[in-house]
């Protein structure tokens, strides 16, 4: 079948581009100390978690418990939660799947981590723990290094926990349109890094593991090498965000859509929010022979997409290819992803994980 003769929306991706993409991550991590833990809610597909893992990564990075239960579930022997666990029964949920993997979860709280403890020793689990590092992002982690080592020095003493290391996201950093700036910004993070590590050396603890990075600044940690673990998930698809930082990866992710109604000045397709993440950056449009359609203004609804002033006439019924804003939440709308190559569709992926939040 060719790809003009899906059923839109369709969520799909060239097969080629992607495959460039997993040379050119090889390639940015070739001769480096550090491997890389994909983001899973990137694709969101366990086939896709093998495909990494046979390319060499290290195992799965997610955000959620749910994923990772499905990474387990799919096989996957090596699987970090890079966030805090706190409700009791995810705690006991966590300790139970460490029965089936080796798991890391992060801790950025005495209590939590006691709690984490507990849910270990009760399954009878060893979870490895990541004591978050805060870097800038305003998200999770203890923010002070002192305050830091007290609490690895209390996982590294608690019953059932193995403390692995540190997690240090400076997601803020991603996505900085200056390389120059995000070059700046990456080495002052990693010199809050190395202060930390010498405080643990000082309390005789060592961080075997120190975890982070994303698509936006993969290129600048495996050149540093500080870094034991790379996170990037949006490498593969990338995103029209992503698409401004000139990386060395390119978009193979689409929303095929089709031209439902036309006037004057306006053209709307057949997907909107429901199946388009507009989360980040406008979509942008491309005719299914490659040309970029610019527009005055793209506006998403929730079913529709509105393109006003295309540069060029739409015909009704016709294909568009529109490259999402932020390829992780586009993603999580759909079941399924089509891989295509030379515009015939050659095999379906499932999203597994696809609604997996909790
Ligand atoms: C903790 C963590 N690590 C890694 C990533 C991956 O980032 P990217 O998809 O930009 O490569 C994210 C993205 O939000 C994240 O939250």
């Amino acid at each position: 079948m060719k790809l003009s003769q899906l059923q839109t929306p369709a969520l799909v991706v060239n097969a080629d581009v992607l495959e460039k993409n997993e040379r050119a991550m090889a390639a940015l991590l070739a001769g480096s100390t550090a491997r890389l833990r994909p983001h899973y809610k990137s694709h969101k597909c366990a086939a896709i978690a093998h495909r990494q893992i046979a390319a060499g990564a290290v195992g799965m990075t997610c955000a959620k418990l749910e994923e990772a239960e499905d990474l387990v579930d799919s096989g996957v022997a090596d699987v970090l939660i890079a966030n805090q666990i706190v409700d009791p029964r995810k705690l006991r949920r966590a300790a139970e799947l460490a029965l089936l993997c080796r798991l890391t979860v992060c801790v950025d709280d005495a209590e939590n981590a006691r709690a984490l403890s507990q849910a270990a020793v009760q399954a009878g689990a060893t979870v490895h723990v990541l004591v978050e590092y805060e870097i800038g992002m305003e998200r999770c982690g203890v923010a002070d290094a002192d305050d830091y080592v007290a609490l690895a020095k209390l996982v590294d003493s608690l019953p059932g926990l193995h403390y692995d290391g540190i997690q240090a996201y400076a997601g803020h950093v991603s996505h900085m349109p200056s390389a120059q700036e995000r070059l700046a910004l990456t080495a002052q993070n990693e010199q809050a890094v190395r202060s930390l590590l010498e405080k643990l050396a000082q309390a005789g603890l060592t961080a075997q593991t120190i975890s982070g990075g994303s698509t936006g600044t993969a290129a600048i940690k495996a050149r540093h090498g500080l870094y034991t673990e790379l996170q990037a998930g949006s490498y593969l698809f990338m995103d029209s965000t992503y698409r401004q930082l000139h990386l060395p990866f390119e978009n193979s992710l689409f929303l095929l859509t089709t031209v439902v109604s036309r006037r004057d000045g306006l053209a709307i397709m057949d997907a909107g929010v429901k199946s388009l993440g507009v989360d980040q950056d406008d979509p942008v449009l491309f005719t299914l022979g490659g040309a970029e359609i610019h527009c005055a203004r793209v506006e998403a609804n929730e079913e529709h997409l509105k393109l006003f002033a295309p540069d060029r006439a739409l015909a009704l019924g016709e294909k568009v290819l529109v490259m999402p804003g932020h390829c992780c939440s586009t993603v999580n709308l759909h079941e399924r992803i089509y891989l295509y190559r030379s515009g015939e569709i050659v095999d379906r992926l499932q999203v597994t994980a696809r609604g997996k939040s909790r």
